[in-house]
């Protein structure tokens, strides 16, 4: 069925530090691509026709709350190219990698996945070149103009394909040129964030602890961002910043500090985000030579661990398992 068509993959992100406060202009996360990867196919058609393995069946752009996500990407494409979606060379776009098992999703940034594979589809099949940058900051204007409320700081470390720290910019600035202005000028700006990718100096063990507790990130934002507070914000800051230079310089005490800290802040910020399985996953790590915390907004989806020596992974892992969290994913950093 695929023959001629041109693939692209996106994979998904899980944040090591830094999360809620980056919702804060200036404020900064780590964050680490994970790759489990989505795939798109697309090729010439005699009309505009788009699949996801995630509803199974096709979809032009008459409007469809399944595919508003795709739909919408490809109008900012259109709109990048100076056209109506309706005036693109025609496409069929197939997409498939949905990023769950047994209808649960993992929590690894599907929905920033898919804008950021949309983009990169359509700039192959129209011959053009996207720098990372470039790609972020379209799929950034999507989600925004969408009403999304994250920091957009997933779509940075899709689009990078790297471990980065991400330096936020101020969104409701960017949402009003998007209202007053047209796209190319809007992209023509500087937005005031920053992204840097990190080497780590330092040879240990990177893992996932997958709850098979679905979190709705929008909805676990709305329930905490009340909770942050300048304090959180600088001590969070302070935090981040060693922790960069921690894993750049290969400093285990440091690393293994500033996560313990981060996570601390996470705890005081609000108990929703340490659920139960949460709360498992982090004391799996006590007594080891590792470190683990949740990641991202929390309430379920994933943790991430941090370990520096076998034994001490083969421990968490079986520990994971016990309390029913699988191991997700693993990489030697
Ligand atoms: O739950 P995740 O992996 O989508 O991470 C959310 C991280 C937040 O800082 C809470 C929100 C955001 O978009 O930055
Ligand atoms: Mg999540």
């Amino acid at each position: 069925m695929i023959d001629d068509a041109i693939q692209v993959q996106t994979g998904g992100k899980l944040y090591i530090a830094g999360e809620y406060a980056v919702l804060t202009p200036k404020q900064s996360a780590i964050i680490k691509n994970i790759p489990i990867y989505m795939t798109a196919h697309i090729k010439p058609a005699s009309q505009i026709s788009i699949w996801s393995d995630m509803f199974n069946y096709r979809a032009g752009l008459a409007a469809d709350a399944n595919y508003s996500l795709i739909q919408e990407t490809i109008a900012v494409w259109a709109a990048f190219l100076g056209k109506n979606a309706a005036e693109l060379r025609p496409f069929s776009l197939d997409i498939s990698g949905k990023m769950e098992r047994d209808g649960l999703k993992f929590g690894i940034g599907s929905s920033g996945s898919v804008t950021v594979l949309t983009l990169k589809a359509l700039a192959l099949f129209y011959g053009l070149q996207l720098s990372a940058d470039t790609l972020f900051k379209l799929a950034s204007y999507t989600l925004i103009k969408r009403g999304d409320n994250g920091s957009m700081g997933d779509l940075a470390c899709i689009a990078y394909d790297d471990l980065i720290c991400f330096t936020a910019f101020d969104r409701s600035r960017v949402r009003s040129w998007i209202e007053q202005e047209d796209l190319q000028t809007v992209l023509e700006k500087d937005w005031g964030y920053a992204v840097e990718v990190i080497k780590p100096s330092l040879s240990c063990h990177f893992l996932v602890g997958w709850t098979k507790q679905p979190s709705i990130s929008r909805d676990m934002i709305n329930l905490v961002k009340s909770a942050i507070n300048p304090r959180f914000l600088s001590q969070t800051q302070a935090a981040v910043l060693r922790l960069k230079s921690g894993l750049e310089t290969g400093q285990k005490a440091v690393i293994k500090e500033e996560i313990e800290k981060v996570s601390d802040l996470l705890v005081s910020l609000s108990p929703a985000i340490y659920n139960d399985k949460l709360q498992d996953l982090k004391a799996a790590s006590q007594g080891l030579d590792a470190v683990a915390k949740s990641s991202g907004s929390g309430g379920g989806d994933c943790g991430i661990a941090l370990s520096f020596d076998e034994k001490a992974s083969q421990t968490l892992i079986e520990r994971w398992q016990a309390k029913g969290i699988e191991l997700l994913y693993q990489e030697k950093l």
